[in-house]
């Protein structure tokens, strides 16, 4: 069912300071900041050979990646996205299989204003695990 993966999505205290060692320290192709304030988050991605990474910052008073920074400070991973072909079909087998998504359990775009969902970390080895359709 799942593909490539798409993305690591780490959540920051400082996203210039992140973004510094990205492009810096690590020597790796970084984006500018970009606010998607109906998500809650300001994201930077850093493009690599074979996936990406996506550096998050809580953007607004309700973020919901507030109370994850408030619980790891020096920042820390936060989900890992895989690719689907057909999130809906994806979204109806998991359903099926017993496993839990996250909200309303219908897809919304996402970052890339590509269809997503968030799939339960209990259900998933304690990841937090996005779901995107290319
Ligand atoms: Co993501």
């Amino acid at each position: 069912m799942i593909g490539r993966l798409n993305h690591v999505a780490i959540v920051v205290a400082d996203l210039a300071a992140a973004s510094e060692v990205y492009r810096h320290t690590l020597g790796a192709r970084v984006s500018e900041p970009v606010e998607l304030p109906e998500h809650g988050v300001t994201t930077v991605f850093v493009e690599l050979p074979n996936t990406k990474i996506e550096l998050l910052h809580p953007l607004g008073a309700d973020s919901p990646i507030s109370g994850f920074l408030h619980k790891h400070p020096a920042g820390a991973i936060h989900h890992l996205c895989y690719e689907v072909a057909d999130i809906g079909a994806a979204a109806e087998t998991l359903r099926k299989r017993g496993m839990r998504i996250l909200g309303d359990g219908k897809p919304k775009l996402g970052a890339h204003d590509k269809p997503v969902l968030f799939l339960h970390p209990k259900d998933f080895c304690g990841t937090l695990i996005e779901l995107e359709q290319l």
